[in-house]
């Protein structure tokens, strides 16, 4: 176990905070079990042996499991650290965010982001000094009926996802999503499995895969959780086959609803779902960042 701070507190309220070695790693498991990108014990452990994973801890918590974070690489990112997990609540949360951000702004990252978190929550992080890196707008569609497909674009097919198609995928996805929010393939794998019944479907133009869509149910409840379509390919009808194939297949799962979410300056987004019958809910999430100059600023 080595600490990141001297064990001395540096003033009456920080408590210690230390940095979990690899023997601790798995007492921390049975909180973050559950959390989609650490789908079994096997990722988690994987990820943090890595070293793209790191938690900080308090140790004189007399918890079967203390108050902790679980930070690490933002998908294949090294420069973004993001929060995977807090344990906390209140100055232990406040404390361990900050001593993580720190940590890992010393090792060159250059800003952490959090999850997606509701109203609360992202005000709290921004009195710490956190940003809003985007809003994240919700929409719901319920299937009444069988979705049809819509019309199938010339020299377009849609297939079931292969693992030789990983490559082309990838390719396809840093193709059509910003730097932030393009994949790398253990994210992807996390996202593909992250329901109790998944479906991830291709389109192909000959042997080129020029877009897919990844989504899931657990039980009645489906999720649209990926869509891309390469960017020269845009505007040809694709976006809309994918998303027709998916819901018919969630619907035939035995979805109800079907859930997804986008940024709010996704406009192309947004248009789609809008044109496919989703509706906006009121409730909305925040994806907050904290960079490393502002950090330097206060600290
Ligand atoms: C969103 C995306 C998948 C749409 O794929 P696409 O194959 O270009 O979409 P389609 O040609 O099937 O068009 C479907 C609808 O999208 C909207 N749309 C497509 N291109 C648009 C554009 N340039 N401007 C505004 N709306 C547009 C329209 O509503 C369109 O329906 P319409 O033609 O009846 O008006 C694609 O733009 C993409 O990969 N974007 C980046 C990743 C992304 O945003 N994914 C989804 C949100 S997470």
């Amino acid at each position: 176990m080595s600490p990141i701070i001297d064990t001395v507190e540096r003033n009456n309220r920080d408590p210690e905070i230390k940095k979990a070695e690899a023997a601790m790693f798995k007492l921390f498991w049975p909180e973050v079990r559950g959390n989609y990108f650490f789908r079994n014990r096997r990722v988690y452990m994987d990820f943090l042996k890595s070293g793209d994973g790191k938690i900080y801890y308090m140790p004189q918590q007399s918890l079967t499991i203390p108050a902790f974070v679980l930070v690490g690489n933002w998908r294949d990112r090294t420069d973004i650290t993001a929060l995977w997990y807090v344990k906390g609540v209140g100055l232990a949360k406040k404390s361990l965010v900050m001593e993580a951000a720190g940590e890992c702004f010393n090792s060159g990252a250059e800003k952490m982001v959090t999850k997606l978190l509701g109203e609360y929550e992202a005000a709290e992080f921004r009195q710490w000094g956190f940003k809003k890196a985007c809003r994240i707008v919700l929409f719901e569609k319920r299937l009444a009926d069988r979705p049809g497909i819509a019309g199938q674009p010339v020299g377009i097919r849609l297939s079931r996802f292969r693992k030789s198609m990983l490559e082309k995928v990838l390719k396809v996805d840093s193709s059509s999503f910003d730097d932030f929010w393009r994949l790398d393939d253990r994210t992807l794998e996390a996202i593909a499995s992250s329901c109790r019944r998944n479906v991830f479907l291709v389109a192909q133009r000959g042997n080129q895969v020029v877009g897919y869509a990844v989504a899931g149910a657990n039980g009645s409840l489906g999720y649209l959780q990926r869509l891309g379509v390469e960017r020269g390919s845009h505007g040809q009808g694709i976006g809309r086959l994918l998303c027709s194939a998916v819901l018919r297949t969630l619907y035939d799962m035995g979805t109800t609803v079907v859930m997804v979410n986008t940024q709010e300056d996704n406009q192309v987004g947004l248009r789609l779902y809008d044109k496919l019958g989703f509706r906006e809910l009121l409730d909305t999430r925040y994806i907050m960042q904290y960079e490393a100059n502002d950090y330097r600023r206060v600290s």
